[in-house]
């Protein structure tokens, strides 16, 4: 437990290193001005005034400008990890000394830590979620189920949770409205694209420092993230090979360029595999057996189970060690050794720093108005997943373009009507 001289009881690993978070928390928000200019709105109207939200995300410095701009908009805010190896421990002590905020997050936490953390979110007993991969809602529904009544609605922020969430809803057990933030414009095809795309390479490169040209690298999935990721390898020079699921998805990565193939057969060749599927055992036994000495792999998606560890382990008959930070060495009983980076956690947040705050300015938009959306509206709507209304979505572009300096034409009167009028043609 920690305590500020203010009064501020959270968890965090050492509130000394306060002074780093913070500067590293203006630092991010230099590139958020959408951000900024909901924040200063909601601190003139307080539209979550005295509402208690319990947010579990991962605790970085772009986090910590969301969560200034809710406490800005007059929430009453908890904030816990959303996963055990994404915690900036800097900007989790600047939150609380600086910010006032509560704070239930360390880096490396063990799983146990991490429910725990969680529990403690959940005590602030909220009338709002907010949730990165669904784990608070999860436990909230598992639970606490006795405080479900406070519960006015949630928001989710990324893909995985929002698929845990629709399952919720199909089977007949969600109990609130839930707003899908990833479903918005602004945040999949820029935070899952982009977002993921770079931080996911850096990850890689700072934990390795190895050359990506001229190099065999895999990407599983072809989701919005592994667009990114596979995009991003390419422009540094390396030889991509896709693998899919989805013929669809298998054909878009063909024609942007890419080889495609089962992952028996590209595992076999990879110098470096990245998994971003958001399914489990992508790179299962099978995979594991064929890889070449020196293969280095990693996964980019919500939960550390697209890798089978336990299968890895069970290959290692020689073991492991590690090699450097997030580098863990495994030899097989032939003596091939293979790489696993970030205990295959999501790599771009426990290796980096995760998505720049470019791109998190517009998904945190989407979490800041769909905060108060999901209140303003929270009575008409039932316990299911909602998306963020398209003029929201397109106002969060606007402000973006805006703060880019960049403007862009209008539809002149006549082309309205052309686009409204089904008379015209050939
Ligand atoms: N998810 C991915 N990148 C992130 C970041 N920088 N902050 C919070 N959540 C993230």
């Amino acid at each position: 437990m920690t305590t500020t001289t203010a009064g501020v009881v959270g968890d965090v690993k050492d509130l000394t290193l306060a002074p780093r978070g913070k500067a590293r928390i203006s630092w991010a928000a230099k590139d958020m001005p959408v951000l900024e200019l909901i924040r200063q709105r909601f601190e003139r109207e307080q539209p979550l005034k005295g509402l208690r939200v319990s947010a579990c995300l991962h605790v970085t410095s772009e986090t910590a400008n969301l969560a200034i701009t809710l406490k800005a908009a007059g929430a009453d805010l908890v904030l816990c990890a959303s996963n055990p190896l994404s915690t900036q421990d800097d900007v989790a002590a600047s939150l609380m000394a600086d910010y006032g905020i509560p704070v239930y997050a360390i880096k490396g936490e063990d799983e146990q830590t991490y429910f725990k953390h969680i529990n403690a979110a959940l005590d602030h007993q909220p009338q709002m979620t907010m949730d990165d991969g669904c784990d608070l809602v999860t436990v909230l529904h598992k639970e606490r189920a006795d405080l479900l009544g406070d519960v006015i609605a949630g928001t989710e922020e990324t893909t995985t949770g929002v698929i845990r969430l629709r399952s919720m809803q199909a089977n007949g057990v969600l109990r609130f409205p839930v707003l899908a933030v990833n479903d918005s414009d602004t945040k999949h095809l820029f935070d899952n694209r982009y977002g993921t795309g770079q931080s996911t390479i850096d990850a890689v490169i700072r934990a390795t420092n190895r050359l990506l040209a001229g190099r065999t690298l895999v990407v599983g999935g072809y989701g919005w993230c592994g667009k990114g990721v596979a995009s991003r390898a390419k422009g540094l020079g390396a030889n991509v090979i896709v693998t899919e699921v989805d013929p669809v998805r298998a054909i878009e990565a063909l024609m942007d360029g890419f080889r495609v193939m089962p992952m028996v057969e590209a595992a076999a060749i990879a110098d470096i595999i990245i998994t971003v599927t958001g399914d489990i055992n992508v790179l299962d036994h099978q995979h594991l057996a064929a890889l070449k000495d020196g293969c280095v792999f990693a996964n980019s998606g919500h939960f550390n189970d697209e890798i089978n560890i336990p299968a890895l382990e069970a290959l290692a008959t020689g073991g492991h060690r590690p090699i450097k930070d997030f580098v863990e060495e495994y030899t097989y009983g032939d003596g091939r050794k293979v790489y696993l980076l970030a205990e295959g956690r999501l790599v771009n947040l426990s290796a980096a720093e995760g998505h720049p705050a470019s791109v998190m300015d517009m998904s945190f938009a989407n979490q800041a108005l769909g905060a108060e959306y999901m209140l303003q509206h929270a009575k008409e709507l039932e316990p299911r997943v909602y998306t963020i209304p398209a003029d929201i979505d397109r106002e969060i572009a606007s402000l973006k373009l805006s703060a880019m300096g960049v403007k862009i034409d209008t539809l002149t009167k006549e082309q309205e009507e052309y686009l409204a009028a089904w008379e015209s043609g050939t």
